[in-house]
């Protein structure tokens, strides 16, 4: 009996550098937010302990910025849901941002690996919880009424990112696997591409950034320039003719 053919997966991890065009920072460019943030004193579990106000003011902001109205999808977003819709097998976005554009542009298998902004997590019971609402270190927690144990559900420092299960699987699946926007310091994100490259011998591997990432020698093929050029001219390419 005929077997339909399925093509092989299509991973994109992406980083702060895709929303970068949408007017959000990057963490590590030289006007990136950790050159004017401390990253230890707002983003990490210590941090929090010591000062709840100081890092919940710090996600209150951020989560206000994002919301502003000039904050929406840029090309390189919409390029990947594009994919998503006319690729005819699986297309996966890992993302280490805790951004909503990849959905706000159409995107509907993303994995945030880091968390997303919008949701709290409480601390003493865990229940997560979707809200918009401003977190204070007096806030109740909506399930198990303790006061003060909400926190932004996004992984700090020194915390295991989240759904690495998922992604191990669909990296498993994958024959394409792009990397866009992300400097390759942070792990273990850096370390998908040694990993889809030890598991899937075919897989072609693709850096899309700005610039030279830390672990560019892993790829086999280098895009250089701004995700909005960049990652429409690729997707276009591979929609018409595949990878190889
Ligand atoms: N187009 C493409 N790439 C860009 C653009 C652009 N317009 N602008 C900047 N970049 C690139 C930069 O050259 C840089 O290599 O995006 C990359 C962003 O790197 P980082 O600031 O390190 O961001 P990211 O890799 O996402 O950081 C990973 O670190 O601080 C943590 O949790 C945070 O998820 C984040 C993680």
């Amino acid at each position: 009996m005929h077997q339909d053919f399925m093509p092989p997966g299509i991973v994109a991890l992406t980083g702060a550098g895709i929303s970068k065009e949408s007017g959000i920072d990057t963490f590590r460019d030289k006007d990136g937010l950790w050159t004017r943030v401390t990253l230890e004193e707002v983003a990490t579990i210590e941090a929090w302990h010591n000062d709840k106000k100081k890092v919940l003011d710090f996600y209150n902001d951020t989560r206000k910025s994002f919301r502003a109205a000039h904050i929406v999808p840029n090309a390189a977003h919409k390029a990947l849901a594009r994919l998503e819709q006319k690729y005819g097998g699986e297309v996966t976005v890992v993302t280490q941002n805790i951004d909503p554009l990849h959905e706000q542009a159409g995107s509907k298998r993303v994995i945030h690996m880091h968390g997303r902004d919008g949701e709290s997590r409480c601390m003493n019971c865990g229940t997560v919880t979707v809200s918009d609402i401003d977190l204070t270190p007096q806030s109740v927690c909506p399930h198990c009424k303790a006061v003060g144990q909400l926190r932004p559900n996004i992984v700090w420092f020194g915390e295991m990112p989240m759904h690495v299960d998922e992604i191990d699987d669909v990296l498993e699946r994958c024959g394409l696997f792009l990397a866009i926007g992300t400097s390759g310091e942070v792990y273990p994100a850096a370390g998908y591409v040694l990993q889809v490259r030890r598991s899937r011998p075919r897989v072609h591997t693709v850096e899309l950034n700005l610039e030279p990432s830390v672990n560019r020698t892993l790829f086999h093929e280098h895009i250089y320039g701004p995700a909005t050029l960049t990652v429409p001219a690729f997707v276009d390419r591979v929609l018409a003719y595949g990878w190889k």
